[in-house]
């Protein structure tokens, strides 16, 4: 984790402190926002201090897109991914490049997003989707948005990938998982950002002992699942923990063992639905907040899915809804929700800002920033604006300067799976209800790694008889 650069210094923070360095710039509970506002003058580069430990964060678009040459760098785990490590081990997303685990469990799983199988996964979605509208229509008060697309997308990624119901839709807390993943992700937060701090290893050995309840509790969770499927009569290799059990590799005949399986769940669980329940909620927020755009947005899952409010796209309708995937692409540019990845050089090598880089050091790209810089995105960078990502508003754009779902080999596998996943939803949700937002909300955002609108509400009202009666109309004017 030394990270010195050869010594080499960069801009920094104003009011450095000698021992502490830049600690008081921070913000414990939204690091990440910290960085947005104390980079925002440093320039394309630049390097935070927390005692001994040094970051060094790269905001500007050219850099990151250098950084994403594949040929020179590959991922490097942050403090925070290390620190994750005791919790994750070698699942695919805290693996080191050179794990063996990760190129066996990349190649098993890789079969398990191919089209074909996101074909079976459709209906799963539907009908997860189906039961949080239930939940809704049982109720009149606003809906906490972060808090339901969480259930939803939990239910996805358990029914899915390990065929198992958490139950969130009939619960009035969430599932026991969820506040101990929320614990594990705030205590690598933690103990990665401190991890150079005098008594770090104390501080992070007290983390370990409050949280150890919830870790024994998650082991035994998904050590159960793994047990009942062992158990069970017939051989199931269609979902991820199938092919996990049953599947050796093709070529090597290797087969994970069960405490990487473990592993494997873990990620899946958390890397599967945090990320892609934040950018549900952030489109929400944008679509709640911009009149027009959800009119438009209306206008498209209205052409596609008829005057019917109950009617359930196709898995090839989800491809046509172009729309609504530029909404949430201008929502993950905004605010991309896992929002920074490390990158290190294969070998020593010197940056474009003259930097010279060595194998152990490592640079954090902080999405949101390189997503609005303006010598890429223009002068109005920071405006919700989905037709930015329109073809002929996107040609011409340079590569590599759009990431919100990492970049290379350790590139999101679940990339397609949560777009579809999520245009289906956001699909069936405008489909059938008006959406408004409290006027007075401002945005305020939850970080634990992943970024996350907090206390974002909205009344539904069901779609109107009058407005199928103008779809009716306007379909049959259509012939
Ligand atoms: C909008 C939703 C999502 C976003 C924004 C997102 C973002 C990312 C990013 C940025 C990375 C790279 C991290 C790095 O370089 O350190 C990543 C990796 C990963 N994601 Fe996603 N993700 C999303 C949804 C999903 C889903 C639905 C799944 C599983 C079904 C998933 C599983 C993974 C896994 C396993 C990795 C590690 C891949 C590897 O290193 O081999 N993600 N994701």
């Amino acid at each position: 984790m030394r990270n010195d650069w050869s010594g080499q210094t960069f801009p920094h923070p104003p009011g450095r402190r000698p021992f502490i360095g830049d600690i008081r710039k921070i913000n414990p509970s939204a690091p990440l926002q910290s960085m947005m506002e104390r980079g925002k003058d440093l320039g394309p580069i630049f390097e935070v201090h927390v005692f001994d430990q040094k970051f060094v964060f790269v905001t500007g678009a050219e850099l990151a897109a250098e950084l994403c040459d594949e040929s020179r760098f590959e991922k490097g785990l942050s403090p925070a991914l290390v620190a994750l490590r005791e919790f994750a081990g070698e699942g695919l997303f805290t693996a080191y490049n050179d794990d063996t685990n990760w190129a066996l469990a990349h190649d098993l799983l890789r079969p398990a997003f191919t089209k074909a199988a996101k074909q079976s996964y459709h209906p799963i979605m539907l009908a997860a989707a189906q039961e949080l509208f239930d939940l809704w229509e049982a109720k009149s008060e606003p809906v906490d948005v972060s808090a339901d697309m969480t259930k939803l997308t939990m239910e996805t990624i358990s029914r899915t990938a390990f065929s198992t119901d958490f139950g969130s839709f009939s619960r009035t807390e969430p599932h026991p998982f969820i506040p101990a993943m929320i614990a594990a992700l705030k205590a690598g937060q933690r103990k990665g950002s401190l991890n150079a701090m005098p008594g770090a290893s104390l501080m992070a050995k007290r983390i370990d002992k409050r949280n150890a309840h919830h870790q024994a509790y998650v082991d035994k969770l998904l050590d159960d699942i793994i047990a009942e499927r062992r158990a069970a009569d017939e051989v199931d290799d269609t979902d991820l923990l199938g092919i996990m059990l049953h599947t050796p590799h093709p070529e090597t005949g290797a087969r994970l063992d069960d405490i990487n399986i473990r592993h494997q769940i873990l990620t899946f669980l958390v890397a599967g639905h945090e990320t892609t329940s934040g950018a549900l909620s952030f489109a929400l927020y944008y679509l709640s907040r911009n009149p027009e755009i959800l009119a438009k947005a209306q206008a498209e899952v209205d052409e596609i899915l008829g005057a019917d409010v109950d009617a359930e796209p196709t898995f090839e309708q989800v491809a046509k809804f172009r729309y609504l995937r530029r909404v949430l692409d201008e929502g993950l540019r905004l605010w991309p929700t896992a929002p920074a990845f490390a990158r290190s050089p294969r070998e020593t090598t010197v940056l474009s800002s003259g930097h010279t880089m060595r194998p152990e050091d490592w640079t954090i790209v902080i999405l949101p920033m390189m997503h609005r810089d303006k010598s890429v995105w223009g002068e109005d960078a920071d405006q919700f604006d989905p037709d930015r990502f329109l073809p002929e508003n996107s040609r011409g754009r340079q590569p590599h300067t759009y990431k919100p779902f990492g970049t290379g080999e350790r590139s999101c596998i679940g990339r397609q799976f949560a777009l579809h996943e999520a245009i289906l939803v956001l699909a069936r949700m405008l489909h059938r209800y008006d959406i408004a937002g409290d006027p007075n909300y401002e945005l305020e955002i939850a970080e634990r790694l992943t970024l996350m609108p907090t206390g974002f509400e909205l009344a539904l009202s069901p779609r109107t008889p009058e407005v199928t009666a103008q779809l009716e109309q306007d379909a049959a004017a259509r012939g």
